[in-house]
């Protein structure tokens, strides 16, 4: 597989062909979730929950970030490096500039960061600085506290309506990906035809642009013995983790996953 890049992705999303997405936070996982083809590798600051065992991602540091970010790199085949910012380390511009910087030096080749409309200065500052941005809205985790829990966000009109412009404004900003999570199917799909830069998903229907789902979620690993209902196991009739990884990237490029259970109604 040649090497994933902005611009690559923007041609999977321009001939409808779906981008697969999955977390990583690992050398091995990287060599084996490349190899089956998974386009974005991300290192989500979902690894404070999965690998460091805390019930939030807010304890999450970008000397953990970097630390992950060079492991996916030594095994990584040709995917796309996606780095999340953790919890208050792009909140003034110089923290974000380096921070960002400490990222793509350990090996990201983009940079998630979770919002709304009012990321645009800092995707526009680092756009024009040569760092590609991913802008995660809809469920932030992050913001877990102001959220009152992890909850589909976007159910409302008017939330729904200003979810729709902010994505139009941080595309403008210059935004290169929008990830969105947890937001009814509907709504997901509108705001994916309405920008020309590629939607990943996660709990947001199958009419976005690809696919990202926690690594351990669809292994079948939980501490909690609880799974999100946007969760698919894709272990369940496969001999191995190389073979559980190539079902889901066969799945999302089929859209046979998500199906309609996985989703959510406004
Ligand atoms: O941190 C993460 O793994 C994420 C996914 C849940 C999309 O942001």
């Amino acid at each position: 597989m040649p090497d994933i890049t902005v611009t690559s992705l923007l041609g999977l999303k321009q001939k409808g062909e779906k981008i697969t997405m999955l977390t990583c936070y690992d050398a091995t996982f990287a060599h084996t979730a490349s190899q089956a083809g998974v386009e974005v590798l991300l290192v989500g600051d979902s690894l404070g929950m999965v690998l460091q065992g805390h019930d939030s991602t807010l304890p999450v540091t970008t000397a953990d970030m970097a630390y992950h970010v060079a492991s996916v790199k030594r095994g990584n085949q040709g995917a796309m490096i996606l780095a999340d910012l953790p919890f208050m380390s792009y909140a003034t511009a110089e923290q974000t500039f380096a921070n960002c910087a400490t990222l793509m030096q350990a090996g990201a080749h983009m940079i998630k960061i979770e919002g709304a409309a009012w990321l645009g200065d800092s995707i526009r500052l680092l756009a024009e600085r040569g760092i590609p941005v991913c802008a995660h809205m809809g469920l932030t985790p992050q913001a877990v506290n102001v959220l009152g829990g992890y909850k589909v966000q976007g159910r409302q009109e008017a939330q729904a309506r200003q979810m729709r412009a902010d994505a139009i404004t941080l595309e403008q900003a210059g935004a290169a990906m929008i990830l969105l999570e947890c937001v009814p199917s509907d709504l997901a799909q509108e705001i994916t035809h309405a920008v020309k830069i590629p939607v990943i998903g996660i709990g947001a229907g199958s009419a976005t642009d690809g696919q990202v789902l926690v690594l351990h979620d669809m292994l079948g690993l939980s501490i909690s013995g609880r799974m999100p209902k946007f969760v698919k196991n894709f272990m369940t009739g496969q001999p191995d983790i190389p073979s559980a990884i190539a079902a889901y990237v066969s799945a999302v490029k089929d859209v046979s996953f998500p199906a309609p259970e996985h989703g959510f109604s406004a």
